[in-house]
């Protein structure tokens, strides 16, 4: 019956050939996989177990939460990725991605910080009800946006928003700290001067280190404040590095820095290919997604039925796997952003809506699976988990 399912997937009997040639050809490893997989497991555990050790101030909507290993110890990851932490609120188990802003060369600790979401489920709870020695779960480092040194150009642009500097800290705190080879220039917007996350650090990093620039704007500055002021623009980008070769993009922060950033940057011609960007979650308000259909609207409610499992209620205007948690069913999400697929579902039957940026594989397509972290309701549905 398995084997059946497998069959079905592209390359399926190429790889079974290539097992069977390496059985005649004597190479074939199969019997140490035993001895592979605690290795395997060390260094990408499905869960890990954190305790907080302490917790930092660093904006009156910030804290640092530091986290120690409770088991299995630290696995490495490359600087710029997130694990996503697993808690319960109220009841309903979820969890949310949080990029790791402690570098990757000491695996001591992992640090997190969380910005206060205005009635945000997880970050309230994490900000509120968190305090040392509690024990946290999480998923495995993961994530895609880091440095690569074989496609990417070793002076770096980062853009970041608000609490999208995260991911940035730890690249440019393992590029200063290790000594590697590479520049890094950092813009990095927010509303007011008191929201900047990390202000102090970045600023005195700046000063010790000729390879790291530092270019705080301000959206609305404090009166008499002489540095960059509005939003980051393709013209200050342009006017403060100047020449825009040999450069990679990376951009990190809330959706609406990307639907401005983007168009500014390609307007400056950066090709699509030097542009690298974090993945932050799903839209405030899917209604306002250019591919909505106009005639749902996010309060209409439908019926999900699952598959022997029972049935709920959905909101069009949440994500399915929201409505999901709430309905008591445990489905793995890593990313919540569409991206890594672990939170697929079975459509069995009726309609669902997906943005545009969702990553479905070939395979989804084939077999009708979607992303529950980013499909809308459209009509009652029947999936399958
Ligand atoms: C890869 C990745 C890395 C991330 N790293 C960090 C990090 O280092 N630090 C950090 O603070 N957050 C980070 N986030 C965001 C984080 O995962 C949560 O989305 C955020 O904490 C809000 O969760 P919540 O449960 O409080 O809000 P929810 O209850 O999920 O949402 C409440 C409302 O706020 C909207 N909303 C959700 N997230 C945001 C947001 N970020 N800004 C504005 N509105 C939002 C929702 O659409 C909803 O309308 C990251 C997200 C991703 C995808
Ligand atoms: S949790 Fe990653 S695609 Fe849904």
């Amino acid at each position: 019956m398995k084997k059946a399912v497998f069959e079905d997937f592209d390359g399926y009997r190429e790889v079974a050939a290539a097992v069977e040639m390496s059985r005649k050809l004597g190479v074939n490893y199969s019997p140490d996989t035993d001895l592979a997989d605690p290795y395997i497991r060390r260094l990408h555990p499905d869960r890990m177990r954190l305790r907080v050790s302490d917790v930092f101030d660093e904006t009156s909507s910030t804290k640092t939460l530091r986290l120690v290993a409770e088991a299995p110890p630290l696995p490495p990851f490359q600087a710029g990725q997130y694990i996503a932490l697993s808690v319960e609120v109220d009841g309903v188990r979820t969890s949310r991605p949080y990029s790791i802003a402690s570098p990757p060369n000491q695996l001591g600790f992992y640090d997190i910080t969380v910005r206060r979401v205005a009635d945000g489920v997880v970050s309230n709870y994490l900000l509120d009800c968190v305090e040392p020695g509690d024990v946290l779960e999480s998923s495995g480092p993961a994530g895609t946006f880091y440095y690569n040194p074989i496609f990417h150009k070793k002076t770096m642009v980062c853009i970041a928003g608000g609490s999208g500097i995260t991911p940035f800290m730890s690249m440019i705190r393992e590029v200063l700290e290790c000594g590697l080879d590479r520049t890094i220039h950092l813009f990095y917007g927010n509303k007011s001067f008191e929201d900047i996350i990390f202000h102090e650090t970045l600023q005195w990093l700046s000063e010790r280190f000729e390879r790291f620039h530092y270019y705080p704007v301000i959206e609305e500055p404090p009166d008499g404040y002489e540095g960059s002021r509005g939003l980051i623009t393709g013209r200050l980008v342009k006017e403060t590095i100047g020449d825009l070769e040999e450069k990679t993009y990376y951009l990190c922060g809330p959706r609406g820095m990307y639907d401005f950033c983007v168009p500014e940057l390609e307007g400056l011609g950066v090709p699509k290919g030097r542009l690298r960007r974090e993945a932050y979650g799903t839209p405030a308000d899917i209604e306002k997604d250019p591919g909505w259909p106009g005639e749902v609207k996010g309060t209409d409610t439908f019926v999900v039925t699952v598959r022997g499992r029972g049935e709920f209620s959905a909101r069009a205007g949440e994500p399915l796997l929201v409505a999901l948690e709430k309905g008591g069913l445990a489905v793995p999400a890593v990313c919540r952003s569409g991206e890594c697929s672990m939170c697929r579902v079975r459509l069995l039957s009726g309609k669902v809506f997906q943005p545009a940026g969702v990553l479905l594989r070939k395979s989804d397509r084939q077999f009708g699976y979607i992303h529950s972290c980013a499909a809308y309701p459209l009509e009652n549905l029947e999936i399958a988990l």
